[in-house]
């Protein structure tokens, strides 16, 4: 987690560092600080809270600088422990991202070295590990000091007496942005976007210097290497709010338009992966949190499609499991690509011997180095700390998997092939049409939902990963404890607590579970628990319910995928109603970089 950003040119570097450091705000929010370079001193500003907090009357007119935006992983959000970090004489800082595993040992020897710390991070032990190296030359201290570290590290470092930035990653995040006259460095895209479209996605172990009209880098073996540059095609706009109130809320409208993307070019033939070239007997699915829920939906659309057994594994839990004496083709999911459970458990895959596929959003992000083979989803940037349209395009590459491999196994005629293809095209119109009339969903998230303090989601079969995630996105934004069930585990247990004051929201479609469902729906009904039909017109179901969201028209098998709009929805406004940061919950962050 964590945001760092660097600058280096002829502009203020401040306005800039603090434009970038907002940006980067999703990654972490709880201290913020910058340190830029003005007539051979550097001049600082951190505390605890927001960028907004920072107190930046009159200095800092300097055109060389570092910005940073924390969350917190040793040493709590205070002053003290806010980025930068500076060696004794105050004459060099850093910013970093990651964690240093060994920093205990290295910080002991830097004090019996007679270093002196003011705060209690991992990160303050790079600050005076490079005072400790350096003799003149900055490249050569942070070279000496980045081979004394273990861990995860995105860094940079400038110095009072240098007009350059040194940077440095291995398994977190590293982008730089070559504009004219200046670069800059950052975390992630979004920073650099104001002054470049031109990128370098830094590899592991590089280091690099950068002045405002050179980059030049070294790999991990000393080796001067160029990295490839990419033009980035979105805009700052695409990473803006465009008019809504929050990033989630428009993160959730752009879902027609992310589906649209992930499908263009894809639905006449998908061939990003030979997976011809693979046998492929049993498929292993390996994620976290919401790309745990596409995984588990996954699951249903590739057995039922391709007839491939499908298992599911939570990353943080797959590398200390038994690896079973089968080599299933494995598949990771993370919007990020920089979970650091789902980076872990990647190459311990491989470690075990088997292949492996990435779906992730973000091009070039860790997660891509690890797996034999790589699909990207094609949301756009998500701002928002809760994930959406990211999930809505994990589903997407899924299903188109699916039919490649259903064809490809011969289990799928071209006909039947053809027939889900034309459900993929409907998507994007029939999200639209319900996002098009949210009223219902706003007003039972603020009569019913937002007054609730437990609230159970139910589904079954295709729906009850659905359920799952409607669940997560209602605790992690709306911070109401909420529950997701298969609806027919409710009676062996949870009946216990369901009362007048538990909402249960039922997501019912007309698959084979579906009397079975009216079932379980009459069941809840029968405690009195307030219920919140989402499905189609449907009379049986509406004369179960006290509250009915419609969804348009949709084979069950692509159901999930408007579903979950609603339940994103439900979240959004319970939690808008009870006044919480939406885009920003407290104690998370967008992209998970620790285990
Ligand atoms: C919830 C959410 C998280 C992530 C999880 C994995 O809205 O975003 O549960 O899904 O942290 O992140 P990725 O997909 O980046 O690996």
């Amino acid at each position: 987690m964590c945001g760092i950003v660097g600058y280096i040119g002829n502009s203020r570097a401040l306005d800039i560092l603090l434009k970038g450091m907002k940006r980067l705000e999703y990654r972490g929010y709880d201290s913020a600080g910058i340190a830029v370079r003005n007539h051979d001193e550097i001049e600082t500003e951190k505390r605890k809270g927001r960028v907004d907090d920072l107190e930046l009357d009159g200095l800092f007119d300097g055109n060389i600088g570092i910005g940073h935006t924390r969350w917190a992983t040793h040493g709590k959000p205070s002053d003290e422990n806010s980025h930068p970090f500076f060696d004794c004489t105050g004459s060099l800082a850093i910013v970093h991202n990651g964690i240093i595993d060994n920093f205990v040992t290295l910080k002991e020897e830097l004090e019996m070295a007679g270093h002196t710390f003011t705060s209690q991070t991992d990160s303050e032990v790079i600050a005076h590990m490079v005072e400790e190296y350096y003799s003149g030359d900055l490249l050569d201290a942070v070279t000496k000091t980045v081979s004394r570290l273990k861990g995860s590290y995105a860094i940079v470092v400038m110095h009072r007496d240098h007009q350059e930035l040194i940077a440095s990653r291995n398994q977190s995040p590293l982008v730089v942005g070559m504009g004219t006259e200046e670069n800059l460095v950052a975390s992630d895209v979004p920073a650099l976007l104001d002054h470049t479209n031109e990128v370098k996605y830094l590899m592991d172990g590089d280091i690099v210097r950068i002045t405002p009209d050179a980059v030049f880098i070294r790999d991990a073996t000393g080796r001067e290497v160029d990295r490839e540059t990419k033009v980035i095609k979105w805009t700052v706009e695409d990473a803006e709010k465009g008019g809504f109130e929050h990033f989630m809320l428009k993160e959730i409208h752009e879902q027609p338009k992310a589906i649209h993307e992930s499908l263009l070019g894809r639905l006449v033939e998908f061939d990003e992966v030979d997976f011809a070239r693979y046998d492929i007997r049993h498929i292993n699915i390996v994620s976290c949190g919401t790309s745990y829920h596409a995984g588990l939906v996954g699951k249903y659309i590739i057995e039922s499609i391709a007839g491939i057994p499908c298992m599911l594994d939570l990353a943080s839990e797959y590398r200390y499991s038994s690896p079973p004496d089968i080599y299933p083709f494995t598949v990771f999911i993370s919007q990020s690509g920089e979970t650091a459970d789902t980076i872990g458990a990647a190459k311990e895959a491989r470690r075990r011997g088997c292949k492996t596929l990435g779906i992730t959003n973000v091009l070039d992000s860790s997660l891509t180095r690890e797996v034999d083979e790589v699909i990207y989803t094609q949301a756009g940037p998500e701002i928002g700390v809760a994930a959406t349209k990211t999930f809505t395009t994990q589903l997407i590459v899924l299903y188109l998997m699916a039919i490649e491999l259903g064809l490809q196994r011969g289990k799928l005629l071209i006909e039947q092939a053809e027939t889900y293809r034309n459900e993929l095209r409907k998507l994007p119109r029939r999200v639209e049409v319900l996002l098009n009339d949210t009223e219902e969903i706003q007003d039972i998230s603020k009569r019913v939902l937002a007054n609730a303090e437990d609230i159970f989601f139910v589904g079954r079969n295709i729906n009850y990963p659905v359920a799952l995630e409607g669940a997560l996105k209602l605790k992690e934004i709306a911070y109401i404890h909420a529950a997701g069930y298969p609806a027919g585990e409710l009676k062996h247990g949870p009946f216990a607590l369901l009362t007048r004051e538990t909402p249960v929201v039922a997501i019912c479609v007309k698959d084979s579970t579906y009397e079975k469902m009216l079932g379980n729906i009459g069941e809840i009904a029968a405690r009195e628990s307030p219920l919140i039909g989402v499905g189609q017109e449907d009379h049986e179901l509406e004369k179960l319910c006290d509250e009915m969201v419609h969804i348009p028209d949709i084979p069950p098998l692509f159901s999930p995928v408007l579903i979950n709009v609603v339940l994103q929805l439900f979240a959004y406004y319970t939690a808008y109603n009870l006044g919480r940061s939406i885009d920003k919950p407290r104690n998370l962050a967008k992209s998970v970089t620790v285990e």
